[in-house]
Formats: structure tokens, C-alpha cells, sequence
């Protein structure tokens, strides 16, 4: 954790100002610790474990929905499901993406606060730290949040908090910009999942969410016939094998749709095939894919319109429509 990420917390159980009781540190950064409240120093003080603030409950951090994330991000960080990608995508083409997502620039981002509401591995958040904004924080509910930082921590203008989105205990309206891609679709709440990102953007900030659409699917229509046959109730490491199974299942279809993208221009303009050539045929992304989509506890899905309205009820602005799915960029209105 790094001293600047003070400003960011406003948490119920710890009125300011706040300090930091450091028991480890290394070059600059506390790795354990705790936070306290100078005004109430009996209160019970935020942990801090390997350099990331613990600001969510111990119910959340010990959900299925968090436990499922910490073994598909764990699984990744170790290298045993995907090799030198993320479902597909390069850490390039992530950052290329956000840029166009966002219409921000190296230059634009100089001197702004960023949130990156669900994390995840924290690998966009470290490219999008390096591109310069003056901080830019991640936040997640699962562990292997600690091992993600634990990689990128020498990037100064990094913090990440493990940090329930629905109850994110961070100060509002702090942020110039807040990212969230394919993050409120997985609580309980999405709506509450939006309306609390929402408040933590400044006025005339910027707030771009991606959720799943309503289109068909035939990996989540294999999850709806699987949670018949009880799939909520499985471990993840068996989840995990049957994905790997899924995967080299469905690979021979993957390069049938690619070939006949190759030989008929028009169908490979639609959108769900461009997507299909593009990154399912990398390797162990069909592997992430498929686990990504069989694993969560939650899996909402939402229209465009009904993304847009929320937008519009939380006092945005619309000011980018992305295509594949649902991703919405909202400027928030003045005061
Ligand atoms: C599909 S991943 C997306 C990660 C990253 N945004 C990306 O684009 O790759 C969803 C992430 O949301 C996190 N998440 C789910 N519920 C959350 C909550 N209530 N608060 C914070 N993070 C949450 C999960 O732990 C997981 O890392």
C-alpha cells in the first residue's frame, strides 16, 4: 500500500483522519500493516496484507462468487490456463481498447484519478497505470488480488483495495474516470453494483461499464442445461477439468467457423464471429472462456437500453456506445 491511497478511503467503522501503522515495509511500499482512525483509535482497524488494504467483509471475501474469481485468477497467474493472453485478448489490444473505450489518451489520463472496479488480475490496471494517470487504483473480492499485486507493486502510482463494489467504503465522487468490464453482471446486485461506481465519479467525470448482453450464446446455454444437472453445487477444480474437456471439444468448431470466415467475407463481418476468429482459437482461451462463463455464481444479462437508462438516472451523460455486447461510456453531469 502506498500513503496516497489515504484520500481514497471513507470507510463506516473509521471516521478520519487516518494513519498507518506499519509492521512491514519495502522500498517505500507497507506490506502489512494496519490502518487506523486517529479520532477513534478504538475502533477495529483496516488490515493491510501484502500491500493491499482489506476494506470488504469477510462474508464477501468468503463467497462463492470470490472464491470462484480467486481460483480462475489464481489458476491464470500461474500460468495454467491461458499462456500470453486474456480471453483472447493481448495486454495491448486491452489497453487499445480502454484508450478507444474511454477517448482518453496517454496525455489525457497526466494528472487524473482512475478506478478499475473488479480488477481481476490487475494486468490492465498495471498497463493502464503505466500509461501515467497521477493514481490509478483496482479494486476486487478476491484473493489472488494479493498475488496480483504482489507482481506489480513497484509501479508507483498503483494501489489496489480488496474492496466489495456494492460497499466499496471508498471516498465519493474521486475519481475523474471509472472502468468496470464485466464486473456488476457477477454480484447479486448489478443495479447497486452501478449506482455505487457511479458515486464514486467526480462531477463531469467519466464512467464506462461493460456487461453482458442478451444475445444467444451456446456456452451459457450449456451452463442453463449444466445448473440442471447441478452445477452450482460442483468444486471448481472439477468446473475447471470439465472446461479443459469443453475446450478441446469445441475447438475443431472454432476453426470451422474461422475457415468459413476466411472463404465468405460477409460472415465474417458479424460481430459474434469476428470475436469467435479473433480470440477463441488462442491458446487455453476457449479454457478461460469456458470457465469464465460455467464458474460465477451470478450471471446477469442486460440490453443496451436498460444500461443506458441507468446511466441516464445516475445523472450521465451517454458519450460512447461500443459494439460487441454492451459497453457504455456516460460523462457525469455538473453538480
Ligand atoms: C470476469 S472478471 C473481470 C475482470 C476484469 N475487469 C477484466 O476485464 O478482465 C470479474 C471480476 O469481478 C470481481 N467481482 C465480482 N463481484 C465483485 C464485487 N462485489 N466487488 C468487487 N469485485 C467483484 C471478480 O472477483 C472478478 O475478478
Amino acid at each position: 500500500m502506498k500513503q496516497w491511497m489515504l484520500q481514497f478511503i471513507s470507510h463506516e467503522r473509521l471516521p478520519p483522519p487516518h494513519d498507518i501503522i506499519v509492521e512491514k515495509q519495502k522500498d517505500g511500499e507497507i506490506i502489512d500493516g494496519r490502518i487506523v482512525s486517529v479520532s477513534a483509535p478504538d475502533t477495529t482497524p483496516v488490515t493491510i496484507r501484502m500491500g493491499v488494504p482489506i476494506l470488504a467483509d469477510d462474508s464477501v471475501i468468503d463467497s462463492d462468487t470470490a472464491k470462484s474469481f480467486g481460483f480462475e485468477w489464481g489458476s491464470h497467474l500461474e500460468g495454467k490456463i491461458e499462456d500470453e493472453s486474456r480471453f483472447g485478448y493481448s495486454l495491448e489490444q486491452e489497453i487499445d481498447y480502454f484508450l478507444t473505450a474511454t477517448k482518453e489518451s496517454r496525455e489525457s489520463l497526466a494528472g487524473k484519478m482512475v478506478l478499475d472496479g473488479g480488477c481481476g488480475p490487475a494486468s490492465l490496471t498495471a498497463g493502464i497505470a503505466k500509461l501515467g494517470p497521477q493514481h490509478m487504483v483496482g479494486i476486487d473480492i478476491n484473493t489472488a488480488t494479493f498475488e496480483a499485486y504482489h507482481h506489480q507493486y513497484e509501479q508507483k502510482n498503483l494501489g489496489l483495495f480488496l474492496c466489495n463494489i456494492l460497499d466499496p467504503q471508498l471516498q465519493p465522487e474521486s475519481f475523474d474516470l471509472v472502468w468496470s468490464s464485466g464486473v456488476i453482471h457477477h454480484t447479486p446486485d448489478p443495479k447497486a453494483g452501478f449506482d455505487a461506481l457511479a458515486k464514486c465519479v467526480k462531477p463531469e467525470g467519466k464512467m464506462y461499464i461493460w456487461v453482458y448482453g442478451t444475445h444467444f450464446s451456446p456456452i451459457v446455454a450449456m451452463r442453463d442445461i449444466l445448473e440442471i444437472f447441478g452445477l452450482r453445487s460442483w468444486s471448481n477444480g472439477v468446473v475447471m477439468n470439465l472446461c479443459r474437456l469443453f475446450a478441446a471439444l469445441t475447438l475443431p468448431a472454432v476453426w470451422l467457423v474461422q475457415l468459413l470466415a476466411f472463404c465468405l467475407p460477409p460472415f465474417a463481418n458479424i460481430a459474434t464471429v469476428k470475436n469467435i476468429c479473433e480470440r477463441w482459437g488462442k491458446k487455453g482461451a476457449l479454457r478461460m472462456i469456458w470457465f469464465d462463463v460455467l464458474s460465477p455464481k451470478y450471471r446477469y444479462k442486460y440490453s443496451r437500453a436498460t444500461l443506458k437508462q441507468w446511466f441516464t438516472e445516475a445523472g450521465f451523460e451517454i458519450i460512447g456506445e461500443y459494439d460487441y455486447q454492451t459497453g457504455i461510456l456516460g460523462q457525469k453531469r455538473k453538480g
